[in-house]
């Protein structure tokens, strides 16, 4: 992603509504959206944003307008899907490890389909649905899934069916999250529909998620049109589902904040800024790297982006490259609209930030800072 938008208009949107900040582009949210529906020609595809990556209703609207309907991992993200106007049939839950009381819940905000993860939650769920609903397994095959906690080995297919009182229609497979190599999922493909043609009653495929983003720009790039071409040469009379996460939204969300203290080590610049890894966790969770740029134009030097905390891990990148910066320069860290203020925390107890989306540059918030209230609520002393 190259610098979303002006010095002038980063400082202004963090006057306005505080730093840090997570800003979202509309208008690159939407180019990637036709970019991965355009790729998809096979005719019966649906796509479902993978609404685990953020749940900010007003960016899931983008997706809903697109025609895009929402995936759904936890009854949290059923609640925003509703919330941000998805009708319960645009909805495709994908669980693990669900209660009675999250069966209830999805059930009764009327979900239909619904791919499970052992044979023991498909007894459970189709004991409990009061109207017909639309069963997948989640598939566990070690040589394309991986060694993995997710999912169903074929061998158990048979009990499935057995437990189930509803037919077993769907097949949901997913890579593992952030794969760029387009031949991990192309490769795999006619393997997935063998394995799928082993359920009787199989009329859909689910691609569940794990389609990469590019954080380094020289890195491998995950090519949706090779993907779409290799789907549209084996797939025939099938419904396919699509379920793209963070290769649909991290592009659009930079988190901007603010330079707070510079020292040098020797030759190396330690520049801390005024947030920290609790408002993008994803970095100490699964490591990983985010470009952070800054809009002066000079001389780089090695860096070290520090958060505002004495936690040891508090990195937000190590080994930038970097102009000399001062104290109240603005900064961005680039492609953080997946994962970013979804997995953000009260860790470290400082507040969350606010989100505003540009659309034709001019901001809207979309979810206010939180204050130091927020650290006491709920709390009873
Ligand atoms: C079933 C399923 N689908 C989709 C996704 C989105 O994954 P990604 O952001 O890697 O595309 C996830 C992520 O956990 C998932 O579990």
């Amino acid at each position: 992603m190259a610098i979303p938008f002006s010095d002038a208009l980063a400082d202004e949107l963090l006057e306005t509504y505080g730093s840090p900040l997570y800003v979202y582009q509309a208008e690159r949210l939407n180019s990637t959206i036709a970019e991965i529906t355009q790729a998809i020609s096979y005719p019966k595809t649906q796509f479902h944003f993978a609404s685990v990556t953020n749940g900010n209703i007003a960016l899931l609207k983008q997706f809903l307008k697109a025609g895009w309907g929402l995936h759904a991992n936890t009854p949290g993200d059923v609640y925003l899907g509703l919330h941000a106007g998805f009708e319960p049939h645009q909805i495709v839950y994908s669980g693990s490890h669900l209660s009675r009381e999250d069966f209830e819940q999805i059930l009764n905000w009327g979900v239909r389909r619904i791919n499970l993860d052992s044979v023991s939650q498909v007894q459970q769920c189709s004991e409990m649905a009061r109207f017909p609903i639309e069963l997948g397994l989640r598939l566990n095959l070690p040589e394309i899934t991986g060694e993995s906690r997710i999912g169903v080995h074929p061998s158990e297919f048979r009990d499935a069916i057995a437990v189930s009182k509803f037919p077993i229609t769907g097949l949901h497979f997913y890579r593992g999250t952030g794969t760029n190599a387009t031949q991990a999922f192309t490769q795999v493909v006619d393997t997935v529909i063998a394995t799928a043609k082993q359920l009787p009653d199989w009329s859909v495929l689910d691609f569940g998620g794990g389609f990469g983003y590019p954080y380094r720009k020289e890195g491998a790039r995950f090519d949706w049109q090779e993907f779409g071409a290799s789907l549209n040469q084996k797939l025939s009379g099938i419904d396919l589902i699509i379920e793209p996460g963070r290769a649909a939204i991290a592009e659009s969300g930079c988190l901007l904040a603010r330079v707070v203290s510079v020292k040098w080590q020797g030759e190396k610049q330690i520049v801390g800024v005024d947030t920290s890894i609790a408002n993008l966790a994803v970095l100490a969770v699964h490591g990983g790297y985010r470009e952070i740029v800054s809009w002066k134009d000079s001389e780089n030097y090695l860096s070290d982006v520090c958060g505002n905390t004495t936690y040891s891990r508090d990195y937000l990148g190590k080994g930038c490259q970097l102009p000399a910066l001062s104290v109240g320069d603005p900064i961005a860290i680039l492609d953080t609209g997946a994962y970013g203020y979804a997995m953000s925390s009260h860790f470290l107890h400082r507040f969350r930030p606010a989100e505003v989306l540009l659309e034709n540059q001019i901001p809207r918030l979309i979810r206010k800072r939180e204050d130091y209230a927020v650290l006491l609520e709920r709390q009873l002393t």
